[in-house]
């Protein structure tokens, strides 16, 4: 097979790369290890910056999302058994986010991308990109049983943190930064109305919790437990204290409870790979850098890639100029490292480290004390958290 822009993984990357192409004329095919149902399944991100959303407008995938998906101004912030509102648009200039899940956006992009009849082929695994510093980049992939190869114009290896683009890139030529944290996330969803209007960032001596949305009916709920925790080991009545106990506050009410439906353990790792293009071979969201979850941002990393990647394909289709081609690396890794520093701070913000000492423990409060009462703190946490505008990609 052949095509002119080969795309690995049908994520939030490659399904939104896929998009974006397709409306500027440009063909693409997409391969997808997984089979449709469990890609349309996976619980992950929930939160959509602001430029996201408008991406995914911009893109033709917004109307549901402006129908279902519901605008939030601000979060709220407790510790010590206080509660603090964060209202963004009074902070940021109008910026929001919306919540809507990364399995619907999935939803919404599959069934577009099969309503145009651009080819997705589900259970086909790449196997290896080769010649990607040729002018014939090749990906090999197995489907149905048999090894094939689809050879592209160009590639972009949007196969997420576990799939094989990167190693495309030569080692001589990669370099690597990664921070692994001693805790993870337990993530369940819960047949629960939302206990509050505005998602819940909690810090307690126990560790952090974070209440979340998935709709009017259905809560998404997370707590730091330690990395190597069995997600069976935690019942759920056990996940329900917890919760309640870490979000508590001088007089306020309890959680609203319901059956438990999901459980799992995510582990939290920080990780870039640089450079984000080797020859014809562009890599693009998880598959090229990791957030710790806390704040949002791998989604939205993921899309602000591919958005970039698209703006300098069809600038080269149409011109053949490759300055945009050429600078995709350092335009996106100057965001992605905006968004690990964000990531990073709000992480150490917020959890409870192992070893913390009182005094550290101290420091954290102060930290948070500030957020609470210093408008400038709590504007860089809004502007970082509702996302900057991706000038000039749309
Ligand atoms: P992915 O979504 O990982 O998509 C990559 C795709 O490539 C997958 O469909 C995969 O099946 C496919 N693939 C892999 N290898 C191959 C191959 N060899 N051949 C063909 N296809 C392949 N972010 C948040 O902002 N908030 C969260 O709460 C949050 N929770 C998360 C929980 C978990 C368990 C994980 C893993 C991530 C979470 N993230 C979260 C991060 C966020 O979901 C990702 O940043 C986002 O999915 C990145 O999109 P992507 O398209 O780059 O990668
Ligand atoms: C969700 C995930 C996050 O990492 C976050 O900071 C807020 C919400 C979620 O899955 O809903």
């Amino acid at each position: 097979m052949r095509t002119q822009v080969g795309i690995i993984g049908a994520g939030p990357a490659g399904l939104v790369l896929a998009r974006l192409l397709h409306a500027a004329g440009i063909e693409t095919v997409v391969i997808e290890a997984r089979d449709r149902s469990y890609v349309e399944g996976r619980q992950r991100a929930g939160i959509l910056e602001h430029g996201t959303a408008d991406i995914l407008r911009a893109a033709g995938a917004g109307e549901r999302m402006d129908r279902e998906g519901h605008r939030h101004d601000g979060i709220e912030l407790r510790f010590d058994r206080r509660r603090h509102r964060v209202d963004f648009p009074s902070l940021t200039g109008g910026r929001s986010v919306m919540v809507y899940a990364q399995t619907e956006v999935c939803k919404d992009l599959i069934a577009l991308r099969l309503r145009d009849g651009g080819p997705l082929l589900f259970g086909a695994e790449a196997l290896a990109v080769e010649g990607a510093d040729t002018g014939r980049p090749r990906v090999r992939y197995r489907h149905e049983g048999r090894e094939r190869t689809l050879e592209c114009a160009y590639v972009a290896g949007c196969d997420g943190f576990w799939g094989v683009a990167r190693a495309a890139v030569p080692a001589a030529l990669s370099r690597t930064y990664e921070r692994a944290y001693p805790y993870g996330w337990l993530g369940v969803l819960a047949d629960a109305p939302p206990s509050h209007d505005e998602l819940v960032y909690a810090r307690h001596d126990r560790g952090f919790a974070l209440l979340s949305h998935r709709s009017p009916t259905v809560s998404r709920l997370y707590l730091q437990v330690p990395a190597d925790t069995d997600p069976a080991a935690w019942g759920d009545t056990q996940i329900w204290d917890e919760l309640e106990r870490r979000c508590a506050t001088e007089g306020g009410g309890r959680l609203t409870r319901g059956p438990l439906t999901a459980k799992s353990v995510t582990p939290l790792r920080s990780y870039v790979h640089e450079p984000m293009r080797y020859g014809r071979l562009f890599l693009a969201g998880d598959a090229a850098h990791i957030v710790p979850p806390t704040g949002a941002k791998g989604l939205n990393l993921a899309v602000g890639d591919v958005a970039t990647l698209a703006r300098a394909l069809v600038a080269h289709a149409r011109t053949g100029d490759t300055a945009l081609l050429d600078a995709y690396s350092a335009t996106c890794l100057r965001r992605v490292w905006q968004a690990e520093r964000f990531s990073n701070a709000l992480t150490a913000l917020l959890h409870r480290h192992p070893d913390a000492t009182p005094f550290d423990d101290r420091l954290q409060l102060a930290q948070l004390d500030r957020v609470a009462t210093s408008r400038p703190a709590r504007a860089d946490l809004a502007e970082a958290y509702t996302g900057r505008p991706l000038d000039g990609v749309l």
